[in-house]
């Protein structure tokens, strides 16, 4: 929302008056003015007062991403990317050094949560077409933070060097390999050899730790952005009327302080009593290149693009397909060329339910190409696994561009 009022204006006058006289333009006077007004304008940002429980996902990944940097920083005071040392290292770890476990714990159970919170994040998103302008740049930006959440989820799961982690590198390197031209010297650069090992190790440790911080700062930009332009609301445009917003702060902070509560609660249960929801079994084996286990699967959250990625008979346009379901969210906000006005006016006409049909189509289409990557892709689970690819992509290229159109032509009529 271009000009949206960062504060209260009652709240922005009160703050003038009890700003402290900084007159002196000292470097650290004008620095802690600086920091006030940034507490300040962050803490009066005005939000649509009918946010509900799922706006507070995004300060849950705020909460878990605190706690990824701090548990991932921690573990990497002794774990070894070598080859023949990293699998002893975490193991070490998990029953020598002091509260290894839980650090270890912690971290694995973060990675699920995470990536769970995530897709509810962009599912979210798109329920409430949150990605239409003047929210393009913002909603770029995540996908690029949904990339490299993928990344860096990919790299720290080869690191404990377990069959999974080491078949997985296989597998993804032999992906790489077969992109025409470019995919021998590619997979060359990825493995940093003929077959994983300890240069892919140092490769997947350095590509962890770099993107974690890299994560930081476009999480930064991501809400610097928000804060331009304003929050979408369940209510479409009617919610940005100015009489219908809070500030962030009490209404908002508590709200998301609540949620959180309740996200730590669930990942202490899931950590201390279901740790199988977030480990895999096979991953406690020490990785044996002799040895193929029958079945290499990914973590659950990479299982629809697996499926998808052996749905195709090619291999390339097997990784094309995978890493396309991906990319095509960045071109989400093109192929929907509705406004928060045709949207607002479309869902509460009469096609209010074929956005959600739509949508509930592409939740299906996820799981059921997840479903399909956790099985030998063959027989019906290969037919299963296209009529998902085509499901998935029908939403982004066949749905979105159509019903926008429809709603527009409807909201002139
Ligand atoms: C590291 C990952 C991410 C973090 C920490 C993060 C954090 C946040 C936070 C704190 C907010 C404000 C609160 C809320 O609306 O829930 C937000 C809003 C938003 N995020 Fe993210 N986000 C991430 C990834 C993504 C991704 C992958 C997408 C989409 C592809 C995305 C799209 C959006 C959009 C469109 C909004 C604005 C929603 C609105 O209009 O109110 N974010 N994000």
């Amino acid at each position: 929302m271009a000009g949206t009022p960062s504060c209260l204006e009652s709240t922005c006058q009160d703050q003038a008056h009890e700003e402290p006289d900084t007159a002196d333009g000292s470097a650290s006077g004008r620095t802690a003015q600086t920091a006030r007004a940034f507490v300040r304008d962050y803490m009066a940002f005005l939000l649509p007062r009918d946010l509900n429980s799922l706006w507070t996902i995004g300060a849950m990944l705020m909460a878990v991403l605190v706690l990824m940097l701090l548990s991932g920083l921690t573990l990497a005071l002794t774990y070894t990317p070598d080859a023949s040392l990293a699998f002893s290292s975490v193991e070490t770890l998990e029953r020598r050094v002091p509260f290894g476990w839980l650090l270890r714990s912690l971290h694995m159970t973060g990675a699920t949560f995470f990536m769970a919170a995530l897709y509810l994040h962009v599912f979210r998103g798109l329920w409430y077409g949150s990605y239409r302008a003047p929210r393009q740049g913002l909603w770029s930006v995540g996908t690029v933070l949904l990339i490299l959440v993928m990344v860096t989820a990919f790299a720290g799961y080869v690191l404990p060097w377990g069959q999974m982690s080491y078949w997985g590198a296989d597998v993804a390197g032999k992906a790489v390999g077969a992109i025409p031209l470019v995919g021998n010297t590619l997979e060359g650069v990825f493995l940093g050899g003929e077959s994983p090992g300890t240069a892919t190790l140092h490769r997947m440790f350095v590509l962890h730790f770099t993107l974690a911080f890299t994560i930081v700062g476009l999480v930064l930009l991501h809400v610097a952005i928000l804060h331009r332009r304003g929050s979408t609301s369940p209510s479409g445009a009617a919610g940005q009327d100015r009489a219908r917003m809070l500030p962030f702060h009490p209404y908002f902070t508590v709200k998301d302080g609540l949620g959180v509560v309740v996200l730590a609660i669930l990942f202490t249960l899931v950590m201390c009593f279901w740790p199988g929801l977030v480990t895999e079994a096979a991953n406690y084996r020490p990785a044996n290149p002799l040895h193929t286990p029958a079945d290499i699967e990914p973590e659950w959250y990479f299982l629809p693009f697996y499926g998808m990625l052996q749905a195709v008979p090619s291999k390339f346009f097997g990784l094309l397909v995978s890493g396309g379901a991906v990319a095509i969210l960045l071109v989400v906000p093109w192929l929907d060329r509705g406004t928060a006005a045709t949207f607002a006016a479309g869902r509460w006409g009469g096609l209010r339910w074929l956005p959600r049909v739509a949508l509930g189509v592409l939740v299906c289409s996820c799981v059921l190409a997840g479903l399909a990557g956790r099985h030998h892709v063959q027989g019906v689970w290969l037919l299963l696994g296209r009529l998902a690819t085509v499901g998935y992509y029908l939403y982004f290229l066949g749905f979105l561009p159509f019903y926008s159109r429809l709603v527009g032509r409807e909201a002139r009529s």
